[in-house]
């Protein structure tokens, strides 16, 4: 496997792939490669010839009171993991490479923003708008994976990708999980023993929700965003950022029974954010 840590020779890289006629998928990551990075590796394995992954800590994705600087990395694990899942190229630029000078242009997401993650974290989804734009103008890959684990950002990048009418597809990808439920995350690093402890009732208490929805105890919408929020507040010390339910893959309220939905949670523990989310089918 390559390690490429420049624009230029990441460059040169995926167009010499498209000359020998090779298509190209593509896994954005932060790195501290797990066990779902490696689902969407195996994922764009099945739908191109080579696998490309990037590993690249986003600055201007995070605010000034957030993690950027606590945000775990690991390089010689990644390199490991990529190799292992049949990565042919990791890319894994300094922030130098990718931001030489202050940027005099970004991306602005105006729709779906209003919602989830992209209320409580101003900017965030410009910031990772930018940089996936940036990746696929360096990488051009064919198809891009992008975990449900973050259904917000998948659905944003899908509408840019047709706002700019950019020659990529793609790819959504489940959540995969702990055996206790909690969905793998980078950040799970930086939970105690006691948050690591309790954290797998975010998804128990989600799955609870969409039974009761079902057996039509309760209501989609408001009551049920009340009742996770109460069951939430009786389990876990964390700070509850939101609970919303919306229609997917809209995100809008208000959601209903019938129709598909989502129901999104973040949490907010000592130095660890949690999100969650679980969806009709
Ligand atoms: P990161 O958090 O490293 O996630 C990279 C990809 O892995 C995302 O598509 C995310 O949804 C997916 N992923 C993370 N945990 C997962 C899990 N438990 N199951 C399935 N997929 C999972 O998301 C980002 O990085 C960044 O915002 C990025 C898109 C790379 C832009 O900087």
């Amino acid at each position: 496997m390559k390690i490429i840590r420049t624009v230029k020779e990441m460059k040169i890289y995926c167009r010499k792939l498209h000359e020998d006629k090779k298509t190209i998928g593509f896994v954005p990551t932060m790195g501290y490669l797990h066990d779902g990075h490696v689902s969407l590796m195996n994922e764009a394995r099945k739908h191109a010839d080579s696998l490309i992954i990037s590993s690249f800590v986003n600055p201007l994705q995070f605010g000034p009171d957030e993690d950027y600087s606590s945000y775990p990395r690991d390089e010689a694990k990644d390199v490991e993991t990529a190799e292992k899942h049949g990565a042919e190229a990791l890319f894994i630029p300094p922030v130098a490479e990718m931001y030489p000078s202050t940027l005099g242009t970004k991306v602005s997401v105006i729709e779906g923003t209003d919602v989830l993650c992209g209320e409580s974290r101003p900017g965030h989804f410009d910031g990772v708008a930018t940089v996936v734009l940036k990746l696929f103008e360096i990488i051009k890959p064919d198809i891009a994976v992008f975990g449900m684990k973050d259904a917000q950002q998948t659905a944003i990048l899908k509408r840019m990708v047709e706002d700019f009418n950019l020659d990529v597809e793609i790819v959504p990808a489940p959540i995969v999980r702990e055996a206790d439920g909690l969905a793998l995350s980078s950040r799970n690093v930086n939970l105690t023993s006691a948050e690591r402890a309790e954290a797998p009732a975010l998804y128990r208490i989600l799955g609870e929700a969409k039974k009761l929805i079902e057996s039509s105890e309760l209501t989609a919408g408001e009551e049920t965003e009340q009742w996770v929020i109460n069951q939430l507040q009786q389990t876990l010390s964390a700070e509850i950022d939101y609970v919303q339910m919306l229609t997917f893959p809209e995100l809008k309220p208000p959601a209903s029974a019938e129709a598909e939905w989502i129901i999104a949670a973040a949490v907010q523990y000592q130095n660890a954010r949690l999100i969650d989310n679980i969806t009709k089918s």
